[in-house]
């Protein structure tokens, strides 16, 4: 008898003895493909080549690919465990011809390998074929050249609703390679209950395909069109666990030697002595696709890939709790699997230890609500009517108790029981809304908030911390409950969260207890208890639950460093500029710090330099801080830096950091000075009179900062072709240069100008002894238009000179008169009046004004009235 091992061998092989390259299997995870889950065909990774877009130096190839149907367009997780031959993972079993051969040869080689003496040597009455309906080559192919008889060659037309869904069409996914294929099938014989494909009863386990021939011809387009491949190809799949199955005489995959060596081992290890026990065969199928998806680098998560491994870890650890596992089982089945894959076992064998963990603690999580939601679920179905468990129970169960809804699926299955899956998305909708409205936070706490008691803070120790929920708050009223999507105010009777004060912002962070799990956003105090602002993201948080809250380390660190800072800053400020510098308030977060102080004038860029160059001197002696709590006269005596105004208790904690900064403070500190690393200004301004704010970056903010700055050096000096050394330099270069171009271009507009005021000039009209030129000009500045009256009133003597100038949606107007006419023109009546006509006002001396208006459209009315106006007066 043949293993497994050596079918998959022998199979590479027969098609290497017919000039095929052997390809190893590619990952689970396609490459490059984002319409592909999972490698679900051995012909993904050849994919490009069928569609042309690819040359490889083989036209011919054979492998053994790893797949996976979960989850996608080819999912058959739910039907694992209830048929014979159903898997997550298989092995297919394949050869290609990229252009190279065709129908002929495909499914003679096809032939040959199965029922050669040489090879498989299958007995040939017991193999039947199905081609697709109007495949009249395929056909003949089959009965005149093989001879198979015609009662055994069935043709199977679109028989899934539309154009092309066919058993016998097969596509890859909506898009993609595909075209009609011919499939070979194999009957287990009568004492199995089926039928032969197209019967009524092909569903059953007697007639199993064993091998699908595709000939791709098409590539099909997301519209639904099929375009046609540049060279007719062959596509095949066998499924290696099947073969096996024929081979050694079974008639259920999951009796061949792979599945056999499982079940064995998973049955010593939860005790079990029914060796049929459907579960066994569900975990025997889990426990290979999941070691091979994390052994490709896929990891359990909320989404995606991850979540199919995910739901169907789960579904495996469910089927071990029936049968009775009372621990960690799931990811023992790991060595005993990659030995019985052989071969294809070693990707397993080198990363075991990565897939070991990666299993166990997931179903070590899973474990924890496992039996809670067994028993939830249990009572429910106890309780269902019309055969139908509620959308809302099998929502909590996925939100509380991490049940995928397939599991639930699965156990309702075995009771014939449906589930309400609309009910259950509206429960999913529902939720992503609540979490929508959380952003409305506008509730004011303050006059909400009265618990008894008060919070203890635990944050200058630790930063996490197990405690109890002893409020609730909720769209501003106390709640006993809270439910996961809704936001609220959880008040602790501890916390390592540091509620805002002293100008320090309030800790993030995480409360969860077994079941929930809360984000803090952020830490407010009321009275005496501590508020965290956030969102319950799963589960349910009941007032009374045991919590553990953690706070967001990183984050705090950040700010940690900027309150020390603030406290180096304080004392510099007074050093540089004078005791007079007094805090009037600072902001201290994770970005950066602010700090507004009283003084009278700006600072110099050399003081600001100076009390950074101090700052970063005491940062590099790397202080160690100290805070005691001492009597409020013994910390002044110490000459400690109170706020003025500030109420203090007869008890305050004082900070220090040598005698260069003592100061009365509540906010967290850092162990020694060093740790603040860098700081930096951002900005220096004034708030209010007499108050300045500086704004400074510490740590890896400052050192981001100066990295920012620096790029903009460097790209500056790159876009002037200069180093930084010489970036100043080269800028005044170009000052200068800008300036001579103005001047240069000022002298040409106005050489222009005159030019244009010699035409001008020619065109003027006699009126009395008088020159005259009303003129309309395009694009004209205000400044030339007075340049240009000027000349022309140079060269023309006596004169009156009206230009009407449109520029844009504007109009200039301008008179100029020789100062003898005035007394018969005025230049600013005649500006006013014109302009009247264009929608503006103006005016000006006798001899020159200017005016403006909005009414382009009107300048010609305006022009001519001029004209008759001048007439008249001379
Ligand atoms: N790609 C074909 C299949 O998966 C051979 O059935």
């Amino acid at each position: 008898m043949k293993t497994t091992s050596q079918i998959r061998q022998s199979f590479l092989e027969f098609f290497q003895s017919k000039g095929h390259t052997i390809v190893p299997s590619s990952s689970l995870v396609p490459e490059n493909d984002p319409t592909l889950l999972f490698t679900n065909a051995g012909m993904n990774q050849f994919k490009d080549l069928f569609l042309g877009l690819e040359k490889r130096n083989y036209t011919r190839a054979t492998s053994s690919q790893r797949c996976v149907r979960a989850g996608g367009k080819h999912n058959d997780l739910e039907n694992v465990g209830y048929t014979a031959r159903h898997h997550t993972f298989f092995e297919m079993l394949g050869n290609f011809s990229f252009g190279d051969y065709f129908k002929q040869d495909a499914i003679k080689f096809g032939w040959e390998y199965l029922t050669s003496p040489e090879w498989l040597g299958l007995p040939k009455e017991k193999l039947w074929v199905t081609v697709y309906e109007t495949d009249d080559e395929a056909y003949d192919i089959w009965h005149k050249e093989v001879g198979i008889p015609a009662e055994r060659i069935i043709r199977i037309g679109d028989n899934k609703g539309v154009p092309y869904a066919s058993d016998n069409f097969w596509q890859m996914g909506d898009t993609g390679p595909c075209g009609p294929c011919t499939e070979i099938f194999y009957d287990h014989g009568d004492h199995i209950w089926g039928g032969p494909p197209g019967s009524p009863e092909e569903d059953g386990d007697r007639y199993i395909e064993i091998w699908n021939i595709v000939f791709m011809q098409f590539n099909r387009q997301a519209d639904g069109s099929m375009e046609k491949l540049p060279k007719p190809s062959v596509d095949t799949g066998m499924g290696l666990e099947r073969i096996s199955a024929v081979l050694q005489h079974v008639n259920s995959n999951y009796e061949i030697d792979i599945f056999q060596t499982l079940i064995k081992e998973i049955a010593k290890l939860l005790n079990v002595t029914d060796l049929d026990n459907k579960s066994l065969r569900v975990i025997a199928d889990h426990i290979r696709s999941c070691s091979y998806l994390i052994a490709d680098g896929v990891v359990p998560s909320n989404e995606g890939r991850g979540y199919v491994l995910r739901r169907i870890i789960r579904r495996a650890v469910r089927h071990g709790n029936l049968l009775g596992a009372k621990s960690a089982f799931f990811y023992q089945l790991v060595p005993t699997l990659a030995k019985a894959m052989g071969q294809a076992g070693e990707v397993l064998t080198q990363k075991q230890a990565h897939i070991e963990k990666t299993l166990k603690a997931e179903e070590e999580q899973f474990a924890r609500t496992l039996d809670r939601g067994l028993v939830l679920l249990d009572e429910a179905l106890a309780k269902v009517e019309n055969n139908q468990l509620s959308g809302e129970v099998a929502f909590k169960l996925y939100d509380t108790y991490g049940f995928p809804l397939d599991l639930t699926a699965d156990v309702c299955r075995e009771r014939n029981i449906l589930i309400d899956e609309e009910g259950f998305n509206r429960e999913m909708t529902a939720q992503r809304e609540r979490a929508k409205a959380s952003s409305n936070f506008g509730v004011d706490y303050n006059n909400v908030i009265k618990v008894e008691g008060s919070t203890e803070f635990k944050g200058y120790e630790t930063t996490q911390a197990e405690a109890t929920v002893v409020g609730l708050f909720s769209n501003g009223k106390a709640v006993e409950r809270i439910h996961s999507g809704e936001s609220a105010v959880v008040i602790l009777d501890c916390t390592p969260f540091y509620g805002e004060s002293g100008g320090q912002v309030g800790d993030s962070g995480y409360i969860s207890a077994e079941l929930a799990k809360f984000r803090t956003n952020d830490t407010q105090k009321y009275g005496q208890v501590f508020g965290h602002i956030g969102v319950l993201e799963s589960g349910e948080l009941n007032v009374g639950d045991k919590v553990f809250a953690e706070v967001d380390a990183q984050r705090r660190q950040t700010i940690t460093q900027n309150h020390s800072a603030t406290h180096l800053l304080h004392s510099a400020l007074r050093q540089v500029l004078g005791d007079h510098v007094a805090q009037k308030g600072s902001l201290v977060s994770e970005q950066s710090l602010r700090f507004d102080f009283s003084q009278p004038e700006a600072i110099s860029k050399a003081q600001l330099e100076e009390i950074e160059r101090i700052i970063n001197r005491k940062i590099r002696e790397n202080i160690v801080v100290t805070t005691e709590v001492m009597d409020l006269e013994t910390a002044k005596q110490k000459g400690a830096m109170a706020l003025f105004g500030e109420k203090y208790g007869d008890k305050v904690r004082v900070v220090e950091m040598t005698e260069f900064s003592i100061e009365l403070c509540g906010g967290t500190h850092v162990k020694q000075t060093g740790e603040i690393g860098l700081f930096k200004f951002i900005s220096e301004g004034a708030v209010a009179a007499g108050v300045r704010r500086v704004e400074a970056v510490t740590g890896e903010n400052a050192i981001n900062w100066l990295h920012q700055q620096q790029q903009v050096v460097q790209q500056s000096a790159e876009l002037l072709k200069a180093d930084s050394g010489s970036l100043v330099e080269k800028i005044t270069q170009l000052q200068d240069k800008t300036k001579r171009i103005e001047k240069e271009l000022q002298q040409l507009k106005d050489k222009l100008a005159s030019q244009a005021g010699s035409e001008l000039a020619k065109q003027a009209t006699q009126i009395n002894g008088v020159s005259v030129v009303v003129q309309k000009l395009e694009g004209v500045e205000p400044k030339a238009l007075r340049t240009m009256v000027d000349d022309l009133k140079n060269q023309l003597g006596e004169a009156v000179i009206v230009f009407g100038a449109t520029a844009e949606d504007k109009v200039n107007l301008i008179v100029g008169v020789t100062q003898t006419l005035t007394t018969k023109i005025n230049a600013g009546e005649l500006v006013g009046a014109m302009a009247q006509k264009v929608g503006g006002k103006g005016g000006g001396r006798a001899d020159m004004a200017m005016a403006g208006g909005s009414e382009p459209q009107n300048l010609e009315t305006a022009l001519q009235f001029a004209q008759e106006w001048i007439q008249a007066k001379l």
